[in-house]
């Protein structure tokens, strides 16, 4: 059933992250070496052969941006070329069809205009979240890539993904004998699999109370990665220079979040930090070196985290867990608050847009 978004007084800052069903999707099919010209269709189901590669091997990957209302009336999204990159990416590392760039923004545009009074008011707190999928459709049974694909662009009205939102740092655990990525595996494309293996653990870390996950390098678990769902960074307080300094794990088997990559620019460009992204041992969150964490990514925006719990295994087998509040672990920090006002007030139209982020511009 669609979303009835006709009531009086609709709660949009009240959606959180579920899905919900829109007018249309759009749909692109890839065969004899060609995409046709895409499709908007209702129903939100699909017929699929039962040997797809999609459904055996994994051949999935997936996108999440964000279209805003923004102040001036228009409805922009952000940074679509950068996710359209990205799947080229994962479509390269996984021998998927690609699309091109042109095809991926035309896509966007025609499922937000079929869709457009989906698109929260500006200054509701809520965005429409836009999720490309794409996969292999072709049947076969020996473990190969297809020949045929789908692309679908489908659009959902979103709020907060965590529950209190930027407001409210949230717990997290790095819990033992779990790892999300393979040194050389799959962790920097973005496909179905790196998901599916961190959902139990996830399930499991959520009923202990602590909404998000946060993985250490799996070879040596030693270096910070990132979340299952986003990525990791940390300030440090000022430095004798009057200087914070941002720091992101530099690592093959994360996704790069093109949320970070645009707090970097802000952090550096905008509010005239240090930025460093570099190998960061645990060690540096034991050692109290950082005052803020969060969590960045599309969904999640920018979600403060209060405590790291971490589960170290022992020789004999027993786990013990060492605690590590951040900041005083329950406000949101003076650079965090910062951060958020910023990009934010740019994807609102609240401030001007000096990297032409917001398309079209
Ligand atoms: N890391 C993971 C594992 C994610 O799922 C996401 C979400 O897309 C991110 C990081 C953040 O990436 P982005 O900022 O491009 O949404
Ligand atoms: C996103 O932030 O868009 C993602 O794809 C993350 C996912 C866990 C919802």
């Amino acid at each position: 059933m669609k979303l009835d978004i006709n009531t009086p007084d609709f709660k949009w800052n009240e959606l959180g992250f579920k899905y919900h069903q829109t007018n249309c999707h759009i749909i692109y099919k890839y065969k004899d070496g060609k995409w046709d010209d895409g499709e908007l269709v209702e129903e939100p189901f699909l017929k699929i052969h039962i040997a797809a590669t999609a459904l055996h091997y994994g051949q999935t990957g997936f996108e999440g941006l964000k279209a805003f209302r923004m102040k001036d009336g228009k409805i922009r999204v952000f940074r679509p070329q950068a996710n359209a990159e990205r799947i080229i990416s994962t479509c390269e590392y996984t021998m998927m069809a690609a699309p091109t760039v042109e095809m991926f923004l035309d896509g966007v545009r025609r499922v937000i205009a079929a869709n457009i009074e989906y698109v929260p008011p500006y200054g509701s707190g809520a965005s429409l979240y836009i999720r490309p999928v794409f996969f292999g459709t072709e049947a076969r049974v020996g473990v190969s890539s297809a020949e045929e694909y789908a692309l679908i662009i489908f659009v959902d009205p979103v709020s907060d993904y965590y529950k209190g939102g930027m407001s409210n740092p949230v717990k997290s655990l790095i819990m033992a004998n779990t790892d999300r990525a393979a040194p050389y595996g799959t962790g920097h494309v973005k496909i179905g699999g790196n998901y599916v293996a961190t959902v139990r653990a996830s399930h499991l870390a959520k009923k202990r109370g602590y909404p998000i996950l946060l993985f250490l390098d799996s070879a040596s678990k030693t270096y910070i990665e990132e979340f299952a769902t986003s990525n990791f960074f940390a300030l440090t307080p000022t430095d004798s220079n009057g200087k914070r300094h941002y720091i992101t794990p530099d690592s093959h088997s994360i996704l790069h979040s093109i949320t970070n990559m645009s707090l970097e620019k802000v952090a550096k460009d905008i509010l005239g930090w240090e930025v460093e992204r570099r190998k960061i041992p645990f060690k540096e969150v034991e050692e109290g070196k950082f005052n803020e964490i969060a969590a960045c990514g599309t969904a999640v925006v920018i979600t403060p985290i209060g405590e790291i719990d971490h589960e170290i295994v022992k020789e004999d087998g027993s786990i013990v867990i060492n605690k590590h509040i951040i900041g005083d672990g329950k406000t949101v920090g003076s650079g965090l608050l910062k951060l958020q006002k910023t990009l934010i007030d740019i994807q609102n139209g609240e401030r001007e847009d000096p990297f032409q982020w917001m398309w079209p511009s």
